[in-house]
């Protein structure tokens, strides 16, 4: 080997070394800054029943969270059954709620937030303590329908998409506490949750084309004010992930730096024995969301199948 060669070669071994320890520091810098500072468990359409042995299948899924140690429980609505069908009585509605405190007994010890579902509110027998949305609101322990919250560095948003005409979005009261809310969060990461989707394409999947024309989507799918979000969304860039149910599939869209989880449901088909026989709805099983966020705002999720 020549002189001239081997100084080129030892050159470009320094230059490894070199560049090695500046991976080396680089990565341990985001491992110092991308920290994990919360384990969630997400829940969303339990629409929990005395039929179908719907209590105990769903005190497993309890059971499974509880040694997941997670350190909040994200309840994304349609809690009971239902109650908001024109033929229910009082009897009924406080036997749904009923299981629910039953099962969620398994898991007082761990903090749970909530937001109201389209099948959680009772609108027959006005003026009775169980009426609409404040029924609801006792019955889970809220003091209002939409609110937020700091936990470990995150902000967390809980929005009511039970919009009394047009379901599916917020009302101008709920909308400009948002925008504000979201000033407010200085900057924080922030997670969002609501029961009806932000943006999802179980719309899509969930629907049936017709022979000439698109699909046609409605606000029970995809809000009906998501432009109004998404420009929100694009001028505060501390909006990490949106969680929603509703639709009982399981789907994962990811638009302008913000994923948009629509994370099936711990039921699945209602409960009941579904497309497989095991309470599937189309292809996703009763399940629940677990999600790892981190510092830096970013997070990993995983739908967990908790029946056989
Ligand atoms: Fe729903």
């Amino acid at each position: 080997m020549k002189r001239r060669d081997l100084i080129k070669k030892i050159g470009l071994a320094t230059g490894a070394v070199a560049l090695n320890n500046v991976v080396v520091a680089s990565s341990l810098i985001s491992e110092q800054k991308k920290k994990k500072v919360l384990k969630i468990a997400h829940i969303t359409d339990v629409h929990i029943r005395p039929e179908y042995n719907a209590v105990v299948r769903f005190k497993k899924c309890l059971e499974m969270i509880k040694k997941d140690k997670v350190d909040l429980i994200l309840n994304g609505g349609d809690s009971i059954y239902a109650a908001d069908y024109d033929d229910i009585k009082k009897e009924r509605v406080i036997e749904l709620w009923n299981c629910w405190k039953d099962s969620t007994s398994l898991v007082k010890e761990i903090p749970m937030y909530s937001v109201l579902g389209n099948h959680d509110m009772w609108w027959q027998g006005k003026g009775d303590e169980l009426f609409g949305k404040p029924g609801v609101l006792k019955m889970l322990g809220l003091k209002n329908s939409y609110y937020s919250f700091d936990k470990n560095g995150w902000h967390f948003i809980m929005l009511d998409s039970n919009h009394p005409k047009t379901p599916g979005m917020l009302d101008e009261e709920q909308w400009n506490w948002f925008v504000q809310d979201v000033q407010a969060s200085n900057g924080k990461p922030t997670l969002i949750m609501s029961h009806y989707p932000l943006l999802s394409c179980t719309g899509i999947v969930d629907n049936k084309p017709d022979f000439i024309g698109p699909f046609k989507v409605s606000g029970s799918y995809n809000h009906l004010d998501i432009m109004k979000f998404i420009e929100v969304f694009n001028k505060n860039k501390n909006i990490k992930v949106c969680l929603s149910g509703h639709i009982h599939l399981l789907d994962k869209v990811w638009y302008n730096d913000v994923s948009y989880l629509c994370n099936g449901a711990a039921s699945g088909f209602w409960w009941e024995p579904g497309d497989d026989g095991k309470s599937s709805y189309k292809q996703t099983v009763p399940g629940y969301s677990l999600l790892n966020l981190y510092s830096d705002g970013s997070f990993d999720d995983e739908y967990i199948k908790y029946e056989a």
